[in-house]
């Protein structure tokens, strides 16, 4: 295999020159005379010709199968037309191995055959496009704390008790002792910035969640950032700061897999602070109001009429392959109907629960914590994500600190993420007093040995200090327009599913 193969992206400074490149077929179409392969190594595509002159590659081009894996020799010609600028006329052509049954074909796929064949979809065009721009917002968080000063801390992941609720914790054997995987780096990160002052964690999380939502993974990467001497606005200020890096930096490296991914950017330009703030109180206002219900019913007609619409494109598009001739043809307008009909199932479904869902915003109380569909509800009022503060204290966990001014509630705020994305981010001020902290421990009921150490912050030198994590799968759903959560982790865990 030639050791100098230039990478698909670079093709463009070659031009006039004979080079080699190596990867994958990705797609083909030929005709009496001529052969166009279209070729992928990670870095690009670019279509390379083969003419029936050249014989033995003539063949081989027309006989091997997608996803062979193939090293390709000819000359550089730049084209303005084509995909990556650039396409190559062929001079050799050395197969590594031929395919004949790639699974994953370019016709449709059910999404469960999509995911059990994981470790071949993400070959897909679509999964490389989410997993660049998830590379990117991990840079970019990395950058945006690095900028500030904070220092990074890994925490560990296999701990001694909950932090976020006993009912998600994954238990594991520890030569005997019964341990957890962590759902949260923050106990151990309070311990760090009293010792830095700015400290954050970013690592793998686990919630043993049982319940099968577009939103949940049982492991997903989170940010923690964690303040000494922060307060709630400060806390505010800097989600505000890093939500807005994040989508500009998507924005500003991005723009053709966003487009790939049929991803409207307008949205996403309307990130700018200052964010909308707040209160729980002033959320349920909105939820119960009458405006809101009338907005809700308008959207739901819209949306009944959209779905009407859909349902006759798709119609039309199934009668438009009955009369297909061409296999081009009907790989394309069967990609197209999977497409859609996923669509069309997906927006049914929404539909039938969302007079439930109008209902439940209508009457909700003061004291219930919002849910997925209070969220959705909330996020819709608004085109900017949402910093929601001041929950009641009995929906949040232990270590949030009571309001002074109203000590029903705790200094806590969620970022909401617009467009019905809901919850990427969830922080608080910290319970800095030695005395509450133990008073509410006791109220939950919550084995204070395993606590010893974090009481002993609140011992030794104790300040106000608070943080949030962000939710690195939210915020790439939300950034990339997907519906669900599965396509955005390279190999999702969920509940009943851990292949591949
Ligand atoms: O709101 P959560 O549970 O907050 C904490 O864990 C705090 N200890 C963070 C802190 O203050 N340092 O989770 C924070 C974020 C959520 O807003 C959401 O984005 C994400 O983590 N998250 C999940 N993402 C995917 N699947 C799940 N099951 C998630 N649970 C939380
Ligand atoms: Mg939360």
């Amino acid at each position: 295999m030639n050791e100098d193969a230039v990478l698909i992206r670079d093709l463009k400074a070659h031009d006039g020159r004979e080079v080699s490149i190596r990867g994958w077929l990705h797609g083909r179409r030929t005709s009496g005379k001529i052969a166009f392969l279209l070729v992928r190594d990670g870095t690009g595509t670019v279509q390379c010709v083969v003419e029936a002159a050249n014989g033995d590659a003539f063949r081989v081009a027309s006989e091997i199968g997608h996803e062979s894996s193939i090293g390709v020799r000819g000359t550089v010609r730049l084209d303005e037309r084509a995909h990556g600028g650039a396409e190559l006329s062929v001079t050799g052509l050395e197969v590594v191995q031929n395919v004949a049954d790639y699974p994953i074909a370019r016709k449709e796929h059910g999404v469960d055959f999509l995911m059990t064949h994981r470790h071949l979809w993400l070959r897909s065009p679509r999964q490389c496009a989410i997993l660049r721009i998830r590379d990117t917002l991990i840079r970019s968080i990395q950058a945006f704390f690095a900028e500030r000063g904070f220092v990074r801390i890994d925490t560990p992941i296999l701990s001694p008790g909950a932090a976020e609720g006993a009912s998600t914790l994954f238990p594991v054997d520890y030569f005997g002792e019964k341990v957890f995987l962590a759902q949260t780096g923050q106990l151990y990160l309070e311990a760090a910035a009293m010792a830095l002052g700015r400290v954050y964690c970013f690592g793998p999380t686990f919630r043993a969640e049982k319940s099968k939502t577009r939103r949940h993974l049982t492991e997903f990467w989170m940010v923690e950032p964690e303040v000494a001497w922060a307060g709630l606005p400060d806390l505010m200020d800097l989600a505000e700061g890093l939500i807005c890096r994040l989508v500009a930096d998507v924005l500003a490296g991005h723009r053709a897999d966003l487009a790939l991914l049929d991803r409207d950017p307008a949205p996403l330009e309307r990130i700018v602070a200052p964010f909308p703030r707040i209160t729980y109180t002033e959320a349920v206002e909105q939820l119960r109001s009458p405006e809101t219900h009338e907005r809700l019913q308008a959207g739901l007609e819209a949306d009944r009429q959209r779905l009407a619409a859909d349902q006759a494109r798709l119609a039309d598009l199934e009668a438009q392959l009955a009369a297909a001739k061409k296999g081009w043809q009907q790989e394309k307008l069967g990609r197209e109907i999977a497409a859609l009909r996923e669509a069309v199932r997906e927006l049914g479904q929404d539909l039938e629960n969302r007079p439930a869902h109008i209902e439940g915003a209508r009457t909700f109380a003061w004291g219930n914590d919002l849910g997925g569909d209070e969220e959705t509800i909330l996020t819709r009022l608004h085109d900017r994500p949402i910093l929601v503060s001041r929950y009641p204290r009995g929906v949040k966990a232990f270590y949030m600190k009571p309001d002074p001014a109203d000590p029903r509630v705790v200094l806590n705020v969620d970022v909401l993420a617009p467009e019905g994305y809901g919850e990427i981010v969830g922080g608080s001020q910290r319970e800095d007093s030695l005395e509450a902290l133990q008073e509410r421990m006791r109220a939950e009921g919550m084995d204070p040995a395993p606590y010893e150490w974090y009481l002993d912050l609140r011992r030794h030198g104790t300040v106000p200090h608070g943080g949030f994590g962000l939710g690195l799968e939210r915020t790439v759903a939300w950034v990339c327009g997907l519906r669900h959560i599965r396509e955005t982790i390279p190999f999702p865990r969920l509940m009943g599913r851990i292949y591949p």
